[in-house]
């Protein structure tokens, strides 16, 4: 018997409605393989903020230490600044455990038709690998001027030589398990200053990987070719905020953000990692009991594999696999009109 000590954080919007159904699959997996959980919640979210007026306690950095790994729902709510919430919580977390890699796989499942014609069921399966800690999403900058002529705001994104070599080395380690060719992400016509140091670092880390083949691509006609052509793609690797807007368009390529999973990964293993979906709390649809929980439940299957248990892992995105292939069980961001509870039951089915 195995025990994984698991923080749950469900945070705000249907994050609160994903994360329960993630927790049943988990329980239901981890009867079959002999895997028991011990989870502790902690309500730490924007309904925090405004009672208490932080999101989460000021130890809690310290208390996600302790467990094996943290799986998240969303924050983020009407009422209360995005930049609270997000340099409150998710952003610290990623970065004091040095959650460095942003695994962020996409499928086109059979069942689940791409929006996208040129996404053929079977053949759209890759990862975007997305730098989580710097880049665009640095704390260096600020807003000057407010409220007069010359107002600005400016930003600096940091390109470290450790940060990204460390990023790079884990992509080209997965495109060698994966056996597939690695994609980076740029804009090096040396506009971006930040990007001609990101190439050099992609070439220098691709001779130390001779059996991957890469390339790069701009951006731009990169976010093109993800729509006309997903199926070349395997390992993407990109920097925070190009990954970021990456992944959704990967998602919405496999059919809609609902079902995209992440893993903020802690690659040595000396902090916790984090595993949430890709989307965020939805407000539009909170609180109504239909938001889509197969991004927070991939997700769970991401942890699993993580703490070493990659069949059961498996056998979860397996029963995700067959429920779109073989039933017409879908939440309505999907065209059907199951409610979370009855998609999480028909997955249950299949496990
Ligand atoms: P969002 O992902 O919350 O929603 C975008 C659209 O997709 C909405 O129309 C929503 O209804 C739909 N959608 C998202 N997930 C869905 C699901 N599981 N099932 C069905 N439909 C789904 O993005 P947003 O609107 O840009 O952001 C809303 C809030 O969430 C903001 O406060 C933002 O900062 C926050 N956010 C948090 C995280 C996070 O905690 N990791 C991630 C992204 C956004
Ligand atoms: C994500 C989200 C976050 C990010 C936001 C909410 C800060 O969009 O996890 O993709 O940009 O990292
Ligand atoms: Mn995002």
């Amino acid at each position: 018997m195995t025990n994984h000590s698991i923080a749950l954080i469900p945070g705000d919007g249907i994050g609160t409605e994903v994360l329960p159904a993630a927790r049943e699959v988990l329980d239901s997996i981890g009867t079959r393989h002999g895997i028991t959980f011990t989870y502790e919640r902690y309500d730490w979210s924007c309904e925090r903020y405004l009672r208490h007026g932080s999101m989460m306690p000021e130890d809690g950095l310290e208390r996600l230490r302790r467990h094996d790994a943290i799986l998240l729902g969303a924050v983020g709510y009407p009422g209360v600044p995005d930049h609270v919430s997000l340099w409150g919580l998710l952003i610290p977390i990623r970065r004091a455990f040095s959650q460095y890699v942003n695994l962020r796989p996409i499928r086109v499942f059979d069942g689940l038709p791409s929006p996208v014609r040129a996404a053929v069921t079977g053949e759209v399966d890759f990862v975007v690998v997305r730098e989580n800690t710097e880049g665009e999403y640095s704390e260096i900058g600020g807003r000057m001027n407010r409220g007069l002529p010359g107002e600005m705001a400016v930003q600096q994104a940091v390109f470290t030589r450790a940060g990204v070599t460390r990023l790079l080395d884990y992509a080209f380690g997965l495109a060698e398990r994966r056996g597939g060719p690695l994609t980076s992400a740029t804009k090096s016509n040396g506009i971006v200053h930040t990007m001609p140091f990101w190439d050099e670092l992609v070439a220098e880390r691709g001779a130390a990987h001779p059996a991957v083949e890469w390339n790069q691509e701009h951006i731009d006609a990169l976010a093109a070719k993800f729509v006309l052509d997903p199926a070349r793609f395997d390992v993407v690797v990109a920097s925070n905020l190009f990954g970021d807007i990456l992944s959704d368009l990967a998602a919405a390529v496999a059919g809609g953000i609902g079902i995209a999973p992440s893993a903020n990964l802690n690659p040595e293993g000396e902090h916790p990692s984090m595993f949430e979906p890709v989307h965020g709390s939805a407000p539009d649809i909170a609180g109504q009991g239909i938001a889509n929980p197969i991004g927070a439940i991939w997700s769970a299957a991401m942890m699993l594999d993580h703490l070493g248990h990659p069949g059961a892992a498996a056998e979860i995105t397996d029963a995700i696999a067959r429920v779109l292939a073989t039933t017409p069980v879908r939440t309505r961001d999907l065209g059907g009109s199951a409610s979370t509870a009855e998609f999480t039951a028909e997955i249950l089915r299949h496990l």
